[in-house]
């Protein structure tokens, strides 16, 4: 018996700018207007047959939301990426004085640790469908990371771009799957620059470069699912990371299409943006007004998201001001504060990135731009297992004590330190 094929909403590809359509295939930029190019969906045949029922009968994955996402046949990436915890995280809200506060922990993605496990979920599929033998990618770490393990997985070809001055526990975290691991003299932007033109000569597929339509689509997922979670609910604000612009302008699509779907009320969601202080292209063009943001030299411990000149940084300004939303940046102290009170109410570990978004949600917070009385999501996007000299030199050493009960009296629990083990 015949198989049928499964059935694809996917239309076209489709300029940002213009609207042209182009069929789909590898492409970044529309050739007219130079925009980038966007998957285009059929809503209209979504109708009746994306419902919140057809959703949940689906995997306990990213998977669950295959019908808002660009592939055609079945996943070949990634069958256990996404469905991540929502954490109701009240011991942080009431530190803070705010009423409802959730934590959306991509921390705990799978394989690697961080929510590019979504977009490279939907780009390795893309680009098996697609026939390619060879992936690769630009990175600040998280991706390449991501690609390596997915990669390794789906028996392809790797090639990982990054800076040259990554963190050990990415460095190990990618190099263990094998992929040939190109470090460059440079930031990312130049890491970027160089992919772009790899993409160009090589016939291989670079996930963020030339597959990059279908792999920020996978984003969405991570906002499919704070709604789902939610109970079919969209917080009243999400606070979200900014490095290149994929998440950010994504998880707000993601709310505008669960809502044309009918799936969630339309509440008026509102997207704020957090940004480091030695990296805040997005924040500074926001706080000035400016429509366009002037790209920096990024000089942060925040690495994953130190992109000084984001490739959706002008959706990333849209998204944000069209939802009633602003952005704010965090310096590096501030943002180590953030990783320790974050682990200390919630028990949860995040990189610099996650600490970056939590303190500027803290920002937001006090300034009133984030009412208290309002629902909060603050996205926490990699694990801080990964980047751990940050937080070297943040605790004393623990005493070291023979294993003996008067040692532990003295030494643990009447704090005579002096008693301790040399
Ligand atoms: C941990 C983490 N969070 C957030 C981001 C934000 O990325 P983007 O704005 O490109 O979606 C990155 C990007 O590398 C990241 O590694």
């Amino acid at each position: 018996m015949e198989m049928e094929p499964a059935m694809s909403y996917v239309k076209s590809l489709k300029s940002r700018e213009s609207g042209q359509e182009y069929p789909i295939e590898p492409r970044t930029v529309c050739d007219i207007d130079f925009s980038p190019v966007e998957v285009a969906y059929d809503y209209k045949a979504m109708q009746g047959n994306v419902t919140r029922q057809s959703i949940e009968a689906g995997p306990l994955s990213l998977w669950r939301y295959k019908d808002l996402l660009p592939i055609e046949g079945e996943p070949k990436a990634g069958l256990h990426s996404g469905w991540t915890p929502l954490v109701k995280a009240d011991k942080l809200a009431a530190e803070l004085g705010v009423k409802e506060l959730y934590i959306k922990d991509d921390s705990a993605n799978y394989p690697s640790f961080s929510y590019k496990d979504r977009v490279v979920s939907v780009a390795i599929t893309k680009a098996i469908e697609f026939g390619f033998d060879t992936v690769g990618c630009a990175s600040t770490g998280n991706l390449a990371h991501s690609v390596a393990a997915h990669a390794a997985a789906a028996g392809l070809h790797t090639f990982v771009m990054v800076p040259h001055d990554l963190e050990a526990g990415k460095m190990v975290g990618m190099s263990v799957f094998g992929p040939k691991v190109v470090r460059i003299a440079g930031n990312y932007d130049d890491v970027n620059r160089l992919c772009s033109q790899i993409a160009d000569k090589y016939n291989w597929a670079i996930v963020n470069v030339n597959l990059r339509p279908f792999y920020t689509e996978g984003a969405k997922t991570h906002g499919f699912e704070i709604a789902e979670q939610l109970g079919w609910k969209l917080p009243q604000h999400t606070v979200l990371p900014v490095a290149g612009g994929t998440i950010l302008p994504k998880v707000n699509k993601a709310y505008k299409e669960f809502i044309r779907l009918g799936l969630v009320d339309d509440n008026s969601p509102v997207i704020h943006g957090a940004q480091a202080q030695g990296c805040n292209p997005i924040t500074t063009a926001i706080e000035e007004g400016e429509e366009i943001f002037r790209p920096q030299k990024p000089k942060t411990i925040a690495k994953s998201i130190a992109i000084g000149n984001p490739a959706d940084g002008y959706y990333v300004i849209k998204d944000i001001l069209n939802s009633g939303g602003w952005a704010a940046s965090a310096t590096d102290p501030e943002i180590i504060d953030a990783i320790k009170l974050l682990a200390r109410t919630q028990g949860i570990f995040t990189e610099p990135a996650g600490g970056t978004t939590l303190a500027c949600a803290i920002k937001l917070i006090q300034s009133g731009k984030i009412p208290k009385d309002e629902s909060i999501c603050v996205c926490i996007t990699g694990n801080g297992l990964k980047t751990l000299e940050v937080m070297e030199n943040q605790f004393q050493a623990a005493p070291v004590i023979k294993a003996k009960i008067k040692e532990f009296d003295e030494v643990i629990v009447q704090g005579n330190n002096a008693a301790a083990t040399a």
